[in-house]
């Protein structure tokens, strides 16, 4: 039975909240900027308050399921990795929503989540890292990527178990695989600013 939590965190962080405000308010965000449905797109799309509602939302599909899994699950040798489990299953779902036909966002601010759930500290530095390096280059992505690749060494310095960094590894090289068009255009001097559609 536990076992169908991470299915449960899968079908939350599926959840499409980018492209449900952008519908609500009657545009596509799939349509525009960089076509992808999180919250940065959001925010270069349909401004920063859809985008920082986007980001909460998103945040949220990674750190209520693993939350609410710890809450529910008595101790037990198994517990770690279910939770675990269940927060790399919410980033999958956001970067491929069964209700999307498996085409979804890149991962950040549900990653985010997941990480805010395993250790506060080690996000606060990943936020300092990630900020400078939007402040430096202007690209979220280059944020994104420099801070996702950087966790696992936070969680390591705070005392993370082995488990948690090797997920935290684990979902920082999921979101490196899907900011591979980021990664092309920040090479070739195309990048998108956050600001500019
Ligand atoms: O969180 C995604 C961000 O790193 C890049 O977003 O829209 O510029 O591809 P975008």
């Amino acid at each position: 039975m536990e076992y169908l939590f991470p299915l449960l965190g899968y079908c939350i962080g599926a959840i499409p909240f980018g492209l449900v405000f952008s519908k609500l308010v009657g545009t596509d965000v799939r349509q525009a900027g960089s076509r992808n449905i999180g919250a940065t797109n959001v925010s270069r799309v349909l401004g920063k308050k859809l985008g920082f509602l986007t980001l909460v939302c998103d945040c949220l599909k990674g750190f209520l399921p693993m939350y609410l899994v710890a809450s529910l699950l008595p101790e037990s040798g198994s517990r770690e990795g279910i939770v675990l489990l269940t927060g790399i299953a919410a980033v999958i779902g956001h970067m491929f929503p069964v209700y999307l036909g498996f085409k979804g966002g890149k991962g950040v601010a549900t990653g985010l989540g997941v990480f805010l759930y395993l250790s506060l500290p080690a996000i606060l530095i990943s936020l300092v890292v990630f900020a400078g390096a939007v402040a430096l280059t202007g690209f979220v992505s280059a944020g994104s990527l420099l801070a996702s690749a950087l966790i696992p060494v936070w969680l390591w310095l705070v005392g993370s178990s082995p488990a948690t960094i090797g997920a935290a590894a684990f979902i920082g090289l999921l979101i490196w695989l899907k900011h591979h068009e980021n990664i092309s255009r920040l090479i070739r001097g195309e990048e998108k600013s956050w600001r500019k559609k």
